[in-house]
């Protein structure tokens, strides 16, 4: 059995961790799967909680940027900027791993990610930890990300010690990753909220989009981030099959007025979300793993058309939807 820890517990999930245990924590983007960065047992058990593949690296997940040269030899000024600016947030960075990180969260890459998570209660986990914690998403290899407590035990129960409770993620989706790795263009391996401008802004150069090509943040090319059903995205409601076992998420206003006799009658499940992609990216995940659980055919996705978060809710329904 997991134990669910109230925010009172954060000294109890800091003993977990420190005894070398797993416990899951909640963060602003999703729900990460905590474990001490320091200790390769417990990083091993990460790995075989979640059923992920070693050579998938894990994002280390620090109390404050003053700790990032602890867990890293960059020098780079960009690097310090883009800390300053938006940690903590929802930003990732992929910068050169000092002696402190052990290979093995790495996936054999001489570069970490980290990131300070922007959550009262996990700041307090990691302030009171003082050290590096390994936080992968909390669900298994594969699957939806989790943005809720109940969400990480539905993947987790009985393969972690602990997940500490922190309410619903405010964001929904996984953070932006950008690698800045030696003299050239910083690199953007995975949209998310902090969005390509305001890094551009920051930074006064322009991104280089790392997201074509090699894959080198996990899930780029094959499925990811998915439902058991197969999931389709859609142009309009004209495009649902007759006769599937539908659910349906709309990401638009007023669109479930168009929907015709023969549509309804296929529709098993239906959510709307808000029509802005920031409010469609905070329940796109809990509406996927509901969707989910009715046993449709497929799930049809009528994604928001606008709003900064656009490309980053657009990347997640291409990874949920792609093919093997
Ligand atoms: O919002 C988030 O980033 C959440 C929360 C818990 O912080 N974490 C998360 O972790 O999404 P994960 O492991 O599910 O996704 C991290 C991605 C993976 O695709 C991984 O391959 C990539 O980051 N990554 C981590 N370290 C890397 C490295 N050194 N080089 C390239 N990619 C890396
Ligand atoms: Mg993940």
């Amino acid at each position: 059995m997991t134990r669910v820890l109230g925010p009172d517990q954060v000294a109890e999930a800091v003993s977990i961790l420190r005894a070398g245990g797993l416990v899951a924590f909640p963060t602003e983007t999703v729900y990460g799967l905590g474990a001490d960065a320091s200790n390769d047992d417990a990083i091993a058990r990460v790995y075989e909680a979640k059923g992920r593949p070693t050579g998938h690296p894990l994002i280390v997940h620090l109390a404050d940027a003053k700790q990032l040269s602890v867990w890293s030899v960059t020098t780079d000024e960009r690097v310090s900027r883009l800390a300053q600016e938006f940690w903590p947030g929802p930003l990732t960075l992929i910068v050169p791993r000092s002696n402190r990180v052990s290979l093995l969260a790495t996936g054999g890459r001489e570069t970490v990610g980290l990131r300070v998570p922007n959550h009262d209660l996990t700041r307090s986990l990691l302030d009171q930890f003082g050290g590096g914690v390994v936080g992968p998403s909390a669900n298994r290899f594969g699957h939806v990300s989790p943005t809720t407590a109940a969400h990480v035990l539905a993947d987790l129960d009985g393969r972690i010690d602990a997940v500490l409770d922190g309410g619903p993620a405010e964001v929904g989706i996984e953070s932006t990753i950008v690698e800045i790795v030696g003299d050239g263009p910083v690199v953007l391996l995975r949209p998310g909220a902090i969005a390509v401008d305001q890094l551009e802004r920051v930074l006064g150069e322009v991104l280089s989009d790392g997201r074509s090509g090699d894959s080198r943040a996990a899930g780029m090319l094959t499925s990811h981030y998915a439902p058991a059903s197969p999931v389709r995205v859609i142009e309009s409601l004209v495009d649902l099959d007759r006769g599937a076992k539908t659910a349906l998420i709309i990401g638009r206003d007023s669109e479930l007025a168009d929907m015709d006799g023969w549509h309804q009658e296929n529709v098993i499940w239906t959510e709307q979300l808000p029509a802005d992609a920031a409010g469609f990216a905070r329940g796109l995940y809990a509406a996927l793993r509901t969707g989910d659980s009715h046993n449709p055919s497929e799930i049809l996705v009528l994604p928001p058309t606008s709003g900064a978060m656009l490309d980053a809710v657009l990347d997640r329904l291409a990874k949920a939807s792609a093919i093997g």
